[in-house]
């Protein structure tokens, strides 16, 4: 199935960016923004989550749901297609800021398409595979690699992205406008269906 033949343009699709360093000079921030550059360029609306900005308390299951804020927090993950998660690698793992983010939420991520932007000194190999273990377990689906990038050699003064970066991103915007569009597609046919696939069980129920 294409996207078009699924009823969805890449250019309908919607995206939701988060910015998982809270340092000021994040060169995490600067790759990311570049990203939603990028995105919107190819015609995608994307909401940008920007932690620093917009701070999430630490997940508490007795009281966060309830929580100020959350409901329109979760408004925003529901309606998008597409999640770039961009963090830095802290110990060969994601920052505890994009951990938290990724806590709250669970049934909203089913279906979605997952995409990884990693600043790193190694590769980020092991931090891209967090995030995947968090989309299987939350039965969304990842782009089969990540977008890495060294902060000294890939973001120069802060702000100039080396060919090597803007190359990678421009892949990773592409392929979240390809398989985005087909998932989004295939996620609202299953919503709206019949059929016993692992979406069936988050099918709003009739009432009585
Ligand atoms: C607590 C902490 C742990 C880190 N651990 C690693 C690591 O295991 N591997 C690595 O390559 N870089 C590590 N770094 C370096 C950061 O990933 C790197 O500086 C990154 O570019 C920071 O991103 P930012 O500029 O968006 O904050 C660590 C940094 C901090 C603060």
């Amino acid at each position: 199935m294409t996207a078009e033949a699924g009823g969805i343009e890449a250019s309908r699709l919607r995206v939701l960016v988060v910015v998982g360093s809270l340092r000021a000079q994040s060169a995490t921030r600067t790759v990311a923004l570049q990203a939603v550059a990028l995105l919107r360029g190819a015609g995608m609306a994307v909401d940008v989550l920007d932690l620093a900005v917009e701070p999430l308390p630490l997940l508490n299951t007795d009281s966060s749901f309830a929580a100020p804020g959350f409901a329109a927090l979760r408004e925003r993950v529901v309606k998008a297609d597409v999640l770039v998660l961009c963090t830095p690698d802290y110990h060969g793992g994601i920052s505890g800021a994009m951990k938290n983010f990724l806590d709250h939420f669970w049934h909203e991520f089913a279906g979605k398409l997952f995409a990884t932007v990693v600043a790193s000194h190694e590769k980020g190999l092991t931090v891209h595979d967090q995030i995947h273990t968090v989309a299987r377990q939350c039965n969304a689906w990842a782009l089969p690699y990540g977008v890495s990038f060294v902060d000294k050699e890939d973001v120069r003064e802060g702000k100039h992205l080396s060919e090597a970066l803007r190359l990678r991103l421009e892949m990773l915007s592409g392929d979240v406008g390809t398989y985005g569009a087909l998932l989004a597609a295939q996620r609202r046919q299953d919503l709206a269906g019949t059929g016993a696939g692992f979406l069936a069980r988050l099918r709003p129920r009739a009432e009585g």
